[in-house]
């Protein structure tokens, strides 16, 4: 009868056939499908896999090492990290139209991986993370796609390569966590909530500055903390900080603030395409708008966004 771990034994067997003595590029993005693409690789044929992961500094906070920790310390996988943070924030310095952040990061993501795949020269197979469910939406008019997802769609057209490999093609995305965790990848990573490909530039309402990327990186992980702490982490399918681009007043001992207002969100779903807004216990929330008050400066209000989708999306931008 069908498992898992005969399932990997058999991609691993035929991807080491498939593949032989060649060599392979990876895009690594941290993401679920990526990763556990990664790692199947990876067993089936070791240091001829070489993975790409682009930082581009709009992770959450300490994602871009624990990714690397994983990658290059548990499974000594071939890794390059770019850490292109000064590349992106200049190229988004002023922007505040959400799809054009979009835009320029999906372009500069692909400039930063470029120049690196220059480096290594050409390759036999490029690696996709592509999932049963991306190959059969056929994607027009749908919802999801309404705002532009620029990933990695346009990688085939700067790597020299000569045949995509997409290992995880017939799987859904729950036989995928369950091959990863099969391949040893830690549970954090198989269970991490979607999070966008331009990351916090679309959790940042407005311009984007070092100065916000870091005060919503440390909102973030406190919001991330508690959900976990209150062991509600899958129970709500995403959630995370948006730090609008509001500022009001505040009083904090005997002084008066000026400071800007952070919006928390977290929503259950079925495919993400609508969304409910997350019951989120009044004493978490609570929990988590006095830690952030008092550990994060430049925050003096929370708000938490009560809308579904429709007719809000799930991100503010
Ligand atoms: P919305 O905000 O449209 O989000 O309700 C639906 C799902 O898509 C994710 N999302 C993105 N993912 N690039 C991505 O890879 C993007 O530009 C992007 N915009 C939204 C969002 O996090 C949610 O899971």
């Amino acid at each position: 009868d069908w498992t898992m771990s005969g399932y990997a034994k058999e991609a691993i067997a035929s991807l080491r056939e498939k593949i032989g003595g060649k060599k392979v590029l990876c895009a690594l993005s941290g993401g679920v499908d990526s990763s556990v693409a990664a790692v199947l690789i990876h067993k089936a044929v070791g240091k001829q896999l070489t993975c790409i992961f682009v930082d581009h500094g709009l992770l959450r906070k300490n994602e871009g090492d624990e990714v690397e920790e994983i990658f290059r310390r548990q499974y000594d996988i071939n890794l390059i990290r770019v850490n292109a943070q000064d590349r992106f924030l200049n190229k988004l310095a002023g922007v505040t139209e959400p799809e054009m952040k979009r835009k320029i990061i999906g372009e500069e993501f692909i400039r930063v991986f470029e120049d690196e795949a220059k480096k290594i020269g050409s390759v036999d197979f490029l690696v996709q993370g592509t999932i049963y469910p991306d190959v059969v939406e056929s994607g027009a008019g749908d919802a999801a796609v309404i705002k532009s997802h620029h990933n990695v769609g346009a990688l085939p057209d700067v790597v020299d390569f000569k045949e995509i490999i997409e290992p995880l093609r017939s799987l859904f995305k729950d036989e995928v966590r369950k091959l990863g965790l099969e391949l040893g990848i830690p549970d954090h990573l198989v269970w991490r909530q979607p999070f966008p490909g331009p990351g916090l530039a679309v959790r940042i309402i407005g311009d984007i500055t070092k100065e916000k990327v870091s005060i919503l990186q440390d909102a973030d992980l406190i919001f991330r903390e508690e959900i976990a702490k209150a062991g509600l982490d899958r129970d709500i399918h995403q959630y995370f900080a948006v730090l609008t681009n509001m500022r009001s007043v505040g009083v904090m001992g005997d002084g008066r603030t000026y400071d800007y207002t952070l919006a928390l969100r977290g929503v259950t779903t079925q495919d993400f395409m609508t969304a409910d807004w997350a019951r989120i216990p009044y004493d978490v929330l609570e929990k988590v708008s006095s830690r952030i008050i008092n550990e994060v400066k430049s925050i003096n209000r929370i708000v938490y966004d009560i809308t579904s989708k429709p007719p809000a999306t799930i991100e503010w931008e």
